[in-house]
């Protein structure tokens, strides 16, 4: 019986690059994206290319009820979930600006405006998903949970929403993995560096030649180099490991 893998912000950069390894090795593939069209266009990309089945949905990984309607339609239709990725995320880039402290106040309530939805979809959507996806994997006794987190999420930054969200999903990884970890059911995590897609074609040409100075590899990461891990973590071939985090980085952090 085939693998059911549902990839959250599975319409662009690293979550379509997921979806084209797990549909490689045979998995039916259940995209989800705020934007149905573009997550039916990979969908439809994916039967045609690798013949396996998709499913594709319209739903915010923050709100409870979407997710919640959202899964149980994937196992009335698919039957099960074998495997959840949790990739969806956003980066609001609000920074704390301590050399402007005329405007450190009037900056704050867009500053917790970033704050907020950062938490609500890369912290909280993880948790909701993940927290639904179990119950189902707790009937058939088995599955695997792999986050996206981010070296954001262990350094320091002055994007304190999107840091914090990311620490919260390598912590939030480790508490889940512990409890279910009796159950067959493991929770690994994976912390990209510099990643080329679309949430890195914001930086500045200057900044990117900063970033890239400052990584051991002097590169960029590609899409397929996340998909690559979080398929070892899909697999059976990773059967012993549980709630860790895979550096994935060109050895920026080390
Ligand atoms: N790129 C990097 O350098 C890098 C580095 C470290 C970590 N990461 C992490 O890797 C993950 C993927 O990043 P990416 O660069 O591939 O981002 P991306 O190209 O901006 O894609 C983000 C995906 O998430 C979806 N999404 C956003 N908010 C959502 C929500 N509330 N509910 C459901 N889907 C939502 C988007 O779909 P819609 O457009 O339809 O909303 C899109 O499919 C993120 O968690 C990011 O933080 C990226």
């Amino acid at each position: 019986m085939r693998q059911i893998a549902i990839i959250t912000g599975a319409s662009k950069g690293i979550g379509k690059a997921i979806a084209h390894e797990f549909a490689k090795k045979c998995y039916d593939i259940v995209l989800i994206g705020r934007n149905q069209e573009n997550a039916e266009k990979v969908g439809d990309e994916l039967e045609k290319m690798y013949h396996i089945r998709t499913l594709a949905f319209s739903c915010d990984v923050g709100s409870k009820e979407e997710v919640e309607k959202t899964f149980s339609e994937v196992v009335n239709l698919l039957g099960k979930v074998d495997i959840l990725v949790n990739n969806a995320g956003i980066n609001s880039r609000k920074t704390l600006n301590s050399n402007d402290n005329e405007n450190w106040f009037t900056d704050f309530e867009d500053n917790l405006l970033g704050w907020n939805q950062e938490i609500s979809t890369n912290l909280t959507g993880t948790y909701i998903c993940s927290y639904i996806a179990a119950g189902y994997m707790l009937k058939q006794k088995s599955g695997s949970i792999i986050n996206i987190s981010s070296i954001k999420g262990k350094e320091p930054t002055s994007s304190p929403g999107y840091g914090s969200s990311k620490s919260g999903v390598i912590k939030l990884t480790k508490d889940m993995a512990k409890s279910l970890a009796q159950h067959n059911i493991r929770v690994n995590c994976i912390a990209p560096g510099f990643i080329n897609t679309g949430m890195t074609t914001e930086l500045s040409p200057d900044k990117k030649e900063i970033y890239k100075a400052m990584i051991p590899m002097k590169r960029f990461g590609k899409v397929e180099e996340i998909a690559k891990v979080a398929a070892f973590l899909a697999s059976k071939d990773s059967s012993y490991i549980t709630g860790t985090t895979i550096d994935v980085n060109g050895g920026y952090l080390m």
